[in-house]
């Protein structure tokens, strides 16, 4: 039962002391949360799992955050899952093998023109790939600013591999939609009308199965239901969505909106369910509802629970650890270079 879960999770916590760190994304449950040494978006645990000098991590979040911590984090450092099954469907979107033939085509066509650019939402093989082209990673944090860095050093960029954040930031950057192309990796064609020389974002077609189920019908309904309501939506809505929305922005920025709004005020949030419930609860004075009724979870996040995190840590206490995330070295280094492109920013 949860007691019991919750007595082993706190005795390996206590015995491990300053050798364990556990960093947990705002998408985890309440009860995963509470055990956390700190909590964050993407950018924020990227940045805590590099500058932390625990001996083990273990990554209350999905795959790609793993690895990316063991990435940045030292040799002697190991970083573990709590349940490898956590991946992220969005990731899963941008195979290596489907973007080195999708560079290959594009660099016929466009020269040594673009730059490659992946959301940290993306495996280690696809960051790799980035970083020995030149680019970066870049998270719904920050992506103004790298796509602003991506656009000094060449003429137009290859987003992965979320179309909806990488079209919204650069609507937002002031590039119109006609000079954005999608690649599509499984029919692999670029998908544009115009003269090629006119593109200037290619954008990779993947999405986020949570954040694609909300909807324009829903922030009508919105608007018709609730006429003092703030809609507030991840950037890895659709642009429609994001159009007709009072604001759009990356978790920490969704919380900080919500901390900072008057008493009284009324929002309906676009994102995953569990911050949103959260968000609720915390704000018991604003009116806050999830812009999809239905409220939507994250499959992948939410496999990380109670259960998984007390074996995990169990068997570290013990001794004898299960479910290490590791990155080969040759990956790790090119890696690197994109994941440094965006931290020493
Ligand atoms: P952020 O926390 O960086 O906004 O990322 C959201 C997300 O989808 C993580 O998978
Ligand atoms: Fe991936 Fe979307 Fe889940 Fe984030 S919310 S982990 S992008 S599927």
């Amino acid at each position: 039962d949860q007691e019991r879960l919750n007595q082993i999770i706190q005795q390996a916590k206590d015995e491990l002391g300053d050798e364990l760190f556990i960093p947990g994304h705002h998408y985890q449950k309440d009860e995963v949360i509470a055990f956390a040494d700190a909590r964050g978006d993407s950018l924020e645990l990227a940045r805590k799992s590099a500058h932390t000098s625990a001996k083990h991590i273990v990554f209350c979040g999905v795959h790609f955050m793993a690895e990316t911590a063991d990435i940045l984090s030292a040799e002697d450092q190991h970083v573990y899952l709590p349940d490898l099954r956590a991946g992220c469907s969005m990731a899963d979107m941008a195979d290596i093998n489907q973007t080195e033939r999708a560079w290959e085509r594009l660099t016929e066509q466009l020269g040594d023109t673009i730059l490659p650019m992946t959301y940290v939402n993306s495996t280690a093989a696809i960051k790799a790939f980035v970083g020995k082209y030149g680019g970066a990673t870049t998270t719904s944090s920050n992506c103004e600013q790298m796509m602003t860095w991506a656009f000094s050093q060449k003429e137009r960029i290859l987003f992965l591999p979320d179309q909806h954040l990488g079209r919204n930031t650069a609507y937002d950057l002031g590039i119109p939609l006609e000079h954005m192309a999608v690649w599509d990796p499984i029919l692999e064609i670029l998908n544009y009308d115009g003269d090629l020389e006119d593109i200037k974002v290619i954008l990779w077609k993947g999405h986020c199965s949570v954040h694609e189920n909300f909807t324009v019908p829903n922030v009508e309904a919105v608007r018709d239901e609730h006429p003092n309501m703030s809609v507030i939506v991840h950037p890895e809505c659709k642009r429609e969505v994001v159009e007709l929305s009072d604001d759009a922005g990356s978790t920490r920025h969704i919380i900080q909106t919500i901390e900072a709004a008057p008493l009284g005020s009324e929002w309906a949030i676009g994102t995953e369910m569990n911050l949103v419930k959260r968000l609720i609860k915390e704000n018991p004075d604003k009116h806050i509802i999830s812009l999809n009724p239905h409220m939507c979870p994250c499959l992948t996040m939410n496999r990380i629970d109670l259960p998984h995190l007390a074996w995990c840590l169990d068997s570290l206490r013990r001794g004898e650890p299960i479910n290490r995330i590791t990155v080969d070295q040759a990956t790790s280094d090119q890696a690197t270079a994109a994941l440094e492109r965006m931290l020493n920013r």
